[in-house]
């Protein structure tokens, strides 16, 4: 499955690579522990925990003492926000890396009374079902293999009402930010996010393989300024595929001329039980969602956007 999608163009399969991230490689735990300092200040400077704080505190909004799951943390700034701008809600803070969640126990979120930091892999997650309102994923959705893919959105969608999945929009422009990678976590943080860029999955190989699992899983993809793929993912009550969902099953995007349209059309087609007229619009009231086509290049990067 390429990154772009089973119909990826020509161009866009030869963008991608097969490099690995110093993050995945076992040898390079130095370099990887930059680069995720790195991340953290270009979050920050970009302010895309803001970004990934209202569009989760979004998926619980009318839920008294929400219960969040966030999955592959990294250093833990969305946590902070996120019991920092909600009084009530409950974070399990996790990550598959030990080292990492060890960090987090030892910084100012493990001794948060509302804050639980757990490894986890969000491929296999060790949970209940329906232990969380929403589980969320960060910037790491391209760290995984296309059957991790399939395996997140099972797990996710077990264990949390909702799984929300924000990662950096795959097109070739948004190289232009390699040198806020260098500022911001020198030539690791460059290595990584150029990396990152050229594995980034495109919202059709998300629907694809949503397709592709033993749980009948729906995705909802839009992109969201400056730079962002979300995707909401959830499933049917019973959760399993019928014989009549067919290869693709029911729900994914290759479902049928309605899901697709349902999937990557306008965000009047795109709303849920669950949203409501403000979610296309920031809690500032500042930033809307774009319609995209089905797998087509948004605008020019603007200063600011993600890797
Ligand atoms: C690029 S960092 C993203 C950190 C943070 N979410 C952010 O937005 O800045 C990717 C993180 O995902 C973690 N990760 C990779 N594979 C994972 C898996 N299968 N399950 C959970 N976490 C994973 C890595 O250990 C790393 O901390």
């Amino acid at each position: 499955m390429p990154r772009g999608g089973p119909d990826a163009p020509r161009w866009d399969r030869w963008f991608e690579t097969s490099r690995v991230e110093y993050l995945d490689r076992p040898d390079t735990p130095d370099e990887g522990r930059r680069v995720l300092r790195g991340l953290d200040r270009f979050q920050r400077l970009t302010l895309g925990y803001r970004s990934f704080c209202r569009l989760t505190l979004q998926q619980v909004r009318g839920v008294a003492t929400p219960e969040i799951l966030e999955l592959g943390a990294g250093l833990g700034g969305l946590a902070r926000r996120l019991v920092d701008r909600h009084p009530t809600a409950r974070v399990t803070v996790s990550d598959v890396d030990p080292g990492v969640v060890g960090a987090l126990r030892r910084g100012p979120l493990g001794a948060h009374p509302r804050v639980t930091p757990v490894v986890l892999d969000a491929t296999a997650i060790d949970a209940p079902d329906g232990a969380f309102d929403v589980a969320v994923l960060t910037m790491s959705l391209h760290h995984l293999s296309p059957p991790g893919v399939v395996a997140l959105l099972g797990e996710g969608t077990r264990v949390a009402r909702q799984l929300l999945i924000i990662d950096g929009w795959r097109h070739p422009a948004y190289l232009a930010v390699a040198p806020l990678l260098w500022l911001t976590g020198g030539r690791p943080h460059v290595h990584d996010g150029l990396i990152s860029l050229r594995r980034l999955y495109g919202a059709p190989a998300l629907h694809a393989l949503a397709g592709a699992g033993a749980a009948a899983v729906t995705v909802r993809t839009r992109f969201v300024p400056p730079g962002y793929l979300v995707a909401v993912a959830t499933r049917d009550a019973d959760g399993r595929r019928t014989a009549d969902d067919g290869a693709h099953g029911r729900r994914s995007a290759d479902a049928g001329p309605h899901d697709r349209q349902t999937a990557t059309g306008c965000p009047h087609d795109r709303q849920t039980a669950d949203d409501g007229p403000h979610d296309r619009r920031d809690a500032d009231g500042d930033t809307r969602d774009r319609c995209t086509a089905d797998g087509t290049p948004p605008p020019p990067p603007s200063p600011g956007l993600l890797p």
